[in-house]
């Protein structure tokens, strides 16, 4: 399993120890929630926060965008230190094409859905992508309930990627927790994204560990 610690649950006012504390777990990537206000109702931070971040540690940076024409900043989160850039389903009116954008800019490149958005809606895009990131909560808050339909949606879209041949990770984002890690890795979920989970936890590293050995 691939555990990516969402940083909006992160002490701001402390970044750098938080960080220290992702570079010495078993965290395998940084997640990165960027809001506009627009796409989602509420909005976090942004490039001049992710390039310092850049800056305490090695590990990847998986950038999950919650903003409408994300074409327009895809180069500047390159530039900021985005490994892995997520646009959303439904933000993008031509996502072929936001795709390969992200890839010539040499970033890994994921789409994200909503609850809502159907699995099946993905198969002619999942040749081109990396990542499939779904969506257990509905985007803008961490700390939310894990809504439970995601289990068939994981399931169902595995078995479209296998039928398929491909090797596209499925991701799962929101309301993840050290109790529903394991049956979510039983459904098919290749990485986990946890805010809260990991630092709302009185131990952090032991948090994580739970979600990489579930
Ligand atoms: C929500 C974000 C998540 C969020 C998850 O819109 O995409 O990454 O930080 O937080 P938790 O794990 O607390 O539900
Ligand atoms: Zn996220």
């Amino acid at each position: 399993m691939i555990v990516a610690p969402s940083l909006l649950a992160a002490n701001f006012l402390n970044l750098e120890a938080e960080c220290k504390m992702l570079n010495e777990s078993e965290a395998d990537w940084f997640h990165l929630d960027v809001m506009d206000g627009r796409f989602v109702p509420n909005i976090s931070f942004g490039l001049p926060v992710i390039s310092q971040l850049r800056k305490a540690t090695t590990k990847p940076f998986d950038v999950h965008l919650m903003i409408e024409e994300p074409e327009k900043y895809a180069e500047a989160f390159k530039n900021a230190g985005a490994d892995h850039l997520i646009v959303h389903y439904e933000a993008c009116r031509h996502l072929h094409r936001n795709i390969q954008q992200i890839k010539s800019l040499g970033m890994k490149a994921g789409v994200a859905i909503n609850p809502h958005t159907r699995v099946e809606l993905l198969a002619d895009i999942l040749c081109d992508v990396d990542q499939i990131l779904i969506m257990s909560v509905n985007p803008g808050f961490g700390g939310q309930t894990f809504i439970p339909h995601t289990y068939q949606k994981i399931r169902d879209l595995k078995k479209i990627i296998h039928d398929c041949g491909l090797n596209v990770l499925i991701e799962i984002d929101g309301g993840v927790t050290v109790e529903n890690a394991t049956a979510l890795n039983h459904a098919g979920a290749n990485v986990l994204v946890a805010g809260n989970t990991v630092f709302s936890s009185p131990d952090p590293k032991k948090a994580i560990s739970q979600l990489k050995n579930s």
